[in-house]
């Protein structure tokens, strides 16, 4: 046991973006769209998109060094490294190449993949290897090129996505700051939101033996059903997760919800009641950036010096899986 306290904070945070832009008006040399229609039924103006050398690795551990010295700590005081990813530089893992450029000896590190969920996905799990005692100091990064994966053909889904990261330092702390989560997955919905991987059978030098081999393909994504099920199943999460941290939709200082579209983050805000000056939002310029995009706009509106030491942040994601859930904690120590 490393640690006697049994609370968690979230101490620092980081975040790196590609240097590469893309607007909505390169988009309209891609594919038949405008810079109109993305703007009203999405409120994305650009993106930023990894180009070689760039890499998951290069954008995390970027992001890692930042919410490191944020938190005034050292990659070697990190015990457990969480890359929540579904686009990894290496399918066995990304986590570890991230230990090395940051030169966390002592840590354990492996992804965790839950699509746009993955930053609340891995913030709860964190919190659970620091209160039973395990581990003190947890490095948590979302990160995702899913530019990589996009079907350039497909104007419904490619004007979305952008890459990124995030990071935050989370710690055992003698009080929880973590006040309240709710994790959710719903396997029947799965076909809406697909990244798939497809082979085909084949025989081995003639023989008889079979072998299937193929590759993953690019997403597909039926849009109408996953706004459908944003706008109905974030607000009821959020609602539920209000309800066990015994704090009312008023409590909340800032709430920043997975940047898919900003429709939805409007609409989960007025169901909620939480006024536009609470809401945070940098969809315009990033697009939608999977696991990196919650921990993305939590650093930028920490640097900009928006949230403060004890303002109490709801966060909620929401993708394939289909899979949601929120979090509600206070921020700093
Ligand atoms: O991390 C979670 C990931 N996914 C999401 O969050 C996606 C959630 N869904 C959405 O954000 C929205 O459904 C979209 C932005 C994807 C689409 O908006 P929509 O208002 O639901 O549009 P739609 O799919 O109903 O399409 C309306 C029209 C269609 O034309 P017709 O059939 O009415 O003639 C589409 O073909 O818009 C057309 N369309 C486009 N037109 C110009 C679809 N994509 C584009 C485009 N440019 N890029």
């Amino acid at each position: 046991m490393q640690n006697l306290f049994n609370g968690i904070a979230i101490t620092g945070s980081g975040s790196a973006v590609p240097q590469t832009c893309l607007t909505n008006e390169n988009l309209t040399q891609i594919v038949d769209t405008s810079d109109e229609w993305i703007t009203t039924r999405t409120g994305i103006k650009e993106r930023k998109i990894a180009l070689a050398p760039e890499s998951l690795t290069s954008l995390a551990t970027a992001a890692s060094q930042q919410a490191l010295a944020a938190a005034g700590i050292t990659a070697a005081d990190i015990n457990l490294i969480l890359l929540a990813t579904s686009t990894p530089d290496d399918l066995f893992g990304t986590a570890c190449r991230v230990q090395n450029e940051l030169g966390a000896i002592k840590a354990v590190a492996f992804d965790l993949t839950a699509a746009c969920s993955g930053f609340v996905f891995g913030l709860v799990t964190a919190a659970q290897y620091i209160k039973t005692g395990v581990y003190e100091n947890v490095l948590l990064i979302g990160a995702d090129i899913l530019s990589r994966w996009v079907d350039w053909e497909d104007r419904g889904s490619c004007v979305l996505f952008g890459d990124g990261a995030g990071a935050v330092v989370i710690q055992a702390n003698k009080s929880d700051r973590l006040l309240g989560f709710t994790l959710k997955s719903d396997g029947t919905q799965n076909q809406y939101l697909n990244l798939n991987y497809k082979g085909t059978t084949q025989e081995l030098n003639s023989s008889e033996i079979q072998v299937t081999q193929g590759k993953f393909h690019p997403i597909t994504m039926n849009g109408r059903e996953v706004y459908r099920f944003a706008v109905q199943k974030v607000p009821e999460v959020i609602d539920k997760t209000l309800f066990t941290a015994h704090l009312q939709a008023e409590d909340i200082d800032w709430l920043i919800l997975h940047q898919a579209n900003q429709r939805i983050i409007n609409a989960v805000a007025e169901r909620l009641e939480i006024p536009q000056h609470k809401v945070i939002s940098n969809v315009a310029n990033y697009g939608n950036t999977s696991a990196a995009s919650i921990p993305l706009a939590l650093d930028e509106a920490v640097r900009q010096g928006k949230i403060q030491c004890d303002d109490i942040i709801a966060i909620s994601g929401f993708g394939a899986g289909l899979s949601w859930g929120a979090a509600i904690f206070k921020w700093g120590r």
